[in-house]
């Protein structure tokens, strides 16, 4: 973490003025280019490392047999085809999720697919699965040297005409698990059960059909951890419906939770958020941060050690992180605050995180979990 103070300035002064002027996807696409370049070369990933990652012994905890130096991982929806995967630990994440990978490729939903909503600290989704298709992106991952990475997939059902039942559903995801489930630098698998923008009418948020993808997916002797991709708007009681479900089918990790849909969200900037009325679409950052909370509080309250939990929604800073670790997460992830802050914000947060284990007299993070539910 070398020189944070002068990436935070360089970033909010200079490069996000500009690139918030131009179209949210084409920059997106431009800064996982420069990432790919980063990964490739082992003096750009050292002088990254030096400059922006943040190491602490008080972050490190081993969950499901995995080592992880510090809590704070990217979310799925950043590098969905696999390009950055190999520079993102050197930013200083602890762990990165590559997709939502489908077996077909796809070119994503019609445009826009992006869109920011600076007040509202949250940005208009609409990619619908876009995907370079699991055979070619894992043939890139093959390529990128990830034994020493922690990499998930997040795995999802292709958004195709073709796919149009949960039987052929099903067997997509299970194309696409069997096509990384032997590699070895995958470390762990993201289920997708949430994504609000696909094709699909029926939803494995159901409780049968979800029960027969896991009934499929235990059929696979699958070595790696899982971690069900919840949905954001749903209750506490669906939520727990959903997690017992997998808990009798062996799966135990939970990522709380995915983007929202509810345009009243009292969070939103009320005429930012008109700007995307008649779009299809869904919403990011700080509308998803409460009930991400909740969900991830009452779960930790009723399951208590049984079950992993990852806190994802709405972190921008160190004292959000701590609000989803004290409401029961073991780890977290993020997206939409990397974008609105920079690179250096991963550093900061971990930095912060660790200032405030100190401070409240913990002697590692696993002490914190759920301490302020
Ligand atoms: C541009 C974008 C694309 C996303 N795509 C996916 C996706 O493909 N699969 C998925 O499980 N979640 C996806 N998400 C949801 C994020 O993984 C995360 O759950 C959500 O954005 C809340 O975290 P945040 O507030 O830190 O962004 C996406 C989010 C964003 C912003």
């Amino acid at each position: 973490m070398f020189a944070t103070p002068l990436i935070r300035n360089y970033y909010r002064y200079v490069m996000k003025p500009v690139f918030f002027t131009q179209d949210p996807e084409r920059v997106h696409d431009r800064t996982v280019r420069m990432g790919s370049v980063l990964g490739s070369n082992a003096i750009t990933r050292k002088l990254t490392k030096v400059f922006l990652s943040y190491e602490d012994p008080i972050l490190k905890q081993n969950i499901f047999g995995i080592e992880f130096n510090n809590p704070l991982g990217l979310s799925a929806g950043y590098d969905y085809d696999g390009h950055v995967s190999k520079a993102m630990k050197e930013v200083g994440f602890g762990f990165n999720t590559v997709g939502t990978v489908s077996y077909h490729s796809y070119e994503g939903n019609t445009p826009p697919r992006l869109g920011r909503l600076p007040n509202s600290k949250s940005l208009f989704v609409n990619k619908g699965f876009k995907s370079d298709g699991a055979e070619v992106i894992a043939k890139r991952m093959d390529s990128k040297g990830l034994n020493d990475n922690i990499v998930g997939v997040s795995v999802g059902s292709s958004n195709i005409c073709d796919v149009d039942t949960i039987e052929k559903a099903i067997a997509d995801y299970i194309s696409t698990l069997n096509i990384f489930k032997d590699r070895d630098y995958v470390k762990y698998f993201e289920i997708n059960i949430s994504c609000p923008n696909t094709a699909m009418t029926e939803s494995f948020v159901d409780r049968k059909n979800f029960s027969s993808l896991l009934s499929r997916i235990k059929d696979l002797d699958v070595r790696q951890p899982f971690f069900i991709k919840m949905p954001n708007e749903v209750s506490v009681e669906k939520a727990w419906e959903i997690v017992q479900t997998a808990i009798e089918h062996s799966i135990n990790g939970f990522i709380f939770s995915n983007l929202v849909k509810d345009r009243n969200n009292p969070v939103f900037d009320q005429k930012e958020i008109e700007k995307f009325k008649g779009l299809k679409g869904n919403f990011s950052g700080k509308p998803t941060f409460e009930n991400s909370n909740r969900l991830i509080r009452h779960t930790r309250q009723k399951y208590g050690k049984d079950v992993v939990i990852v806190g994802a929604g709405g972190i921008f800073n160190a004292e959000d992180a701590y609000t989803k670790i004290r409401a029961g997460a073991n780890i977290i992830q993020m997206i939409t605050g990397l974008i609105f802050g920079g690179p250096q914000v991963v550093g900061e947060i971990n930095k912060g995180l660790a200032v405030l284990l100190h401070r409240d007299g913990f002697g590692s993070i696993s002490e914190a979990v759920g301490t302020g539910a």
